[in-house]
């Protein structure tokens, strides 16, 4: 838990976070809370929703909701829109950074896992941050926060989908800070490389976890650096030197020199059933 306290500052509005029930999206909506901001948290789980809720609280002045909800659900995009508004508060930050990953070789994985990463890192931000931009709109100034990765950066074999989700999420996001501009609303996208979070093991990469435990970053830093960034009203941002780094190379090296170290690694790795 953080062991900072804010002032509860209700002027700040609500920040709306996906997938926050643990790792990226926790430690955003805990970083978010602490700087006074009210919250509401979405995600699946039950117990974690009411954990982070409970934990926001304490650093808010109470200003936090649990939205258990299947983002994939047909009335997602609605039930988010009903609590914002139940609220009757400003929204003034949006994070869409719930999102997956499948590994494996792509006809080896059935499309409709493919699709269903796709829906959840492309489909869902777009339809909430476009119904609810009116909303950020309406403020003198908002934010919009998503939660990419160092993968958009790069072609990765083994990760085709989720790689390719990532490069649009940074295009897009990039795209729309363009529209946006003299509106009020800024947008970032972070792009961390590896986190020590549950993500490896739902993505079914746990041949990946010495490397993750070995250069992973801890989701509170990610968050630190992410939430630094979009009120900075930076563009973009790789937390950490070294991954700092390493987004250099991959965007500044020729592609196909960068393409194949970085596929490599995770075809090395990967189980010779899959
Ligand atoms: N960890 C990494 O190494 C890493 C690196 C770069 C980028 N990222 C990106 O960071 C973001 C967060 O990753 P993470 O590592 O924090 O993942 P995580 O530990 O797996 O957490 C994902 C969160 O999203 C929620 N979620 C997943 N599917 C959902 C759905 N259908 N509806 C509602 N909520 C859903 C999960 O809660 P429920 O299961 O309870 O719904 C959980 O709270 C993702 O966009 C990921 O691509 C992660």
């Amino acid at each position: 838990m953080l062991n900072r306290t804010a002032a509860a500052r209700p002027e700040l509005g609500y920040a709306l976070v996906t997938g926050a029930g643990q790792g990226i999206g926790r430690a955003i909506a805990l970083e978010l809370a602490a700087r006074g901001h009210g919250i509401i948290a979405v995600a699946r789980t039950r117990s974690q929703l009411d954990e982070v809720v409970q934990q926001c609280s304490i650093l808010n002045g109470g200003r936090s909701v649990a939205l258990e909800l299947d983002l994939l659900a047909p009335d997602a995009v609605d039930r988010v829109e009903a609590t914002v508004r139940a609220t009757q508060k400003p929204l003034t930050v949006l994070v869409n950074n719930a999102g997956q990953a499948i590994w494996g070789r792509f006809n080896e994985l059935t499309a409709d896992d493919h699709q269903r990463v796709l829906q959840l890192n492309v489909q869902v931000p777009l339809a909430i941050t476009h119904r609810l931009l009116p909303l950020l709109r309406a403020q003198q100034t908002a934010y919009i926060l998503n939660v990419g990765s160092m993968a958009g950066y790069t072609a990765m074999a083994t990760l085709a989908t989720y790689s390719g989700s990532k490069a649009f999420l940074l295009r897009w996001s990039r795209s729309l800070r363009l529209e946006l501009r003299g509106t009020g609303v800024q947008v970032c996208c972070v792009c961390p490389g590896s986190v020590i979070t549950g993500f490896t093991q739902r993505a079914g990469m746990q041949a990946m976890d010495d490397l993750a435990r070995k250069f992973g970053l801890p989701p509170e830093r990610i968050a630190r650096s992410a939430v630094r960034a979009l009120f900075a009203g930076r563009a973009e941002v790789v937390p950490g030197f070294l991954d700092g780094i390493t987004a250099w190379l991959l965007v500044n090296l020729p592609s196909t020199l960068t393409e194949r170290m970085a596929s490599g690694i995770y075809l090395n790795r990967l189980p010779a059933s899959r």
